[in-house]
């Protein structure tokens, strides 16, 4: 099979195939099990260059280790003030920039439609670290296999999907990656911050999904519980975000009425929806999540930058 990601834009997981999926999968395996020396060769004399107009820790961080360790290297803005965004440069004329002094471009944006945006104006590819409420592709990339790695299989689970669905990103992108699986998706979240319906027309016909506001009556079956937080800063209105904060919280009650090996994942950060007191338990394995993003997105740019890469 071709290389799928070589020079290509990551705007949305929609653009990918299941083959492409497992593509990715397969050569985050093999290049994790790579010599140091083997993998350093891959993004060699090769630059990443990224901005952020929103903060972020793990998917900058994660991205940057993970140019690091195939050899290459990473020049950025995570701090908007010190660059030209400052003085009124526009997402288009920064992007052109970015786009002379890169290889591979990083971006996160508030807007949805960002990255497709920016795609147009690029020479070199474009990965969308994160835009609007829209997607995040890598995340949902990273998220399916954290669950393969640690559940085995990703077919025939039944995967819960917590929070706020209205407004975050990584839960779209989600979705649309386990369109491509045999699994039953069930959906928790206050009655205001429901699913938007209109993102789910392409893939409701692949995805068995139920829609629920009680935690507790889905926790017997589930084998993921995909946590996520309140997203204050997407809330037209703070007393709404009020109203909502603090719904849900994971922790040894709700481990105690789950099977005994459901695994908690979060896309991270978390505020308060999963309490500290699970972290040492087997079932939380949301920072082995974030490990395996490095991973994943040294596979991705080694993709991304070596036609010949097989899995
Ligand atoms: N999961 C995620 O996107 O985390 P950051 O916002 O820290 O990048």
């Amino acid at each position: 099979m071709p290389n799928p990601f070589y020079d290509r834009d990551i705007v949305s997981i929609r653009d990918f195939a299941k083959d492409d999926l497992e593509f990715v999968f397969d050569t985050t395996d093999s290049i994790s099990r790579l010599k140091h020396s083997q993998r350093g060769e891959l993004g060699k004399g090769r630059t990443l260059g990224y901005i952020f107009y929103e903060p972020s820790t793990r998917t900058r961080m994660s991205f940057e280790a993970a140019m690091a360790s195939l050899g290459g290297s990473s020049i950025g803005i995570s701090d908007l003030k010190s660059s030209s965004v400052e003085k009124g440069e526009s997402l288009a004329d920064t992007i052109r920039v970015i786009d002379l002094y890169s290889d591979v471009i990083l971006l996160r944006h508030p807007l949805d439609g960002s990255s497709r945006f920016a795609a147009e104006l690029s020479q070199n590819p474009i990965i969308n670290a994160g835009s609007g409420s829209e997607e995040h592709p890598t995340q949902a990339l990273l998220d399916l296999y954290t669950i393969l790695k640690e559940k085995g299989k990703i077919d025939g689970l039944s995967v819960a999907i917590v929070g706020d669905l209205k407004y975050g990103r990584t839960v779209y992108s989600l979705l649309y990656g386990l369109a491509n699986y045999k699994v039953e998706v069930h959906l928790v979240s206050p009655p205001t911050l429901r699913i938007r319906k209109e993102s789910l027309y392409e893939i409701q016909d692949k995805l068995k999904i139920k829609e629920h506001s009680k935690l507790d009556e889905v926790l017997p079956e589930t084998d993921v519980i995909y946590v996520t937080r309140i997203q204050r800063e997407r809330f037209p209105d703070v007393q709404e975000y009020e109203k909502v904060k603090g719904t849900y919280t994971i922790d040894e009650n709700t481990l105690a009425k789950s099977k005994s090996d459901i695994a908690v994942m979060h896309p991270l950060p978390r505020v308060d929806e999963i309490s500290q007191s699970i972290d040492h338990t087997k079932n939380a394995i949301y920072f082995k999540q974030a490990s395996y993003g490095k991973e994943l997105r040294a596979a991705l740019l080694a993709l991304m930058l070596n036609e010949n890469l097989s899995r």
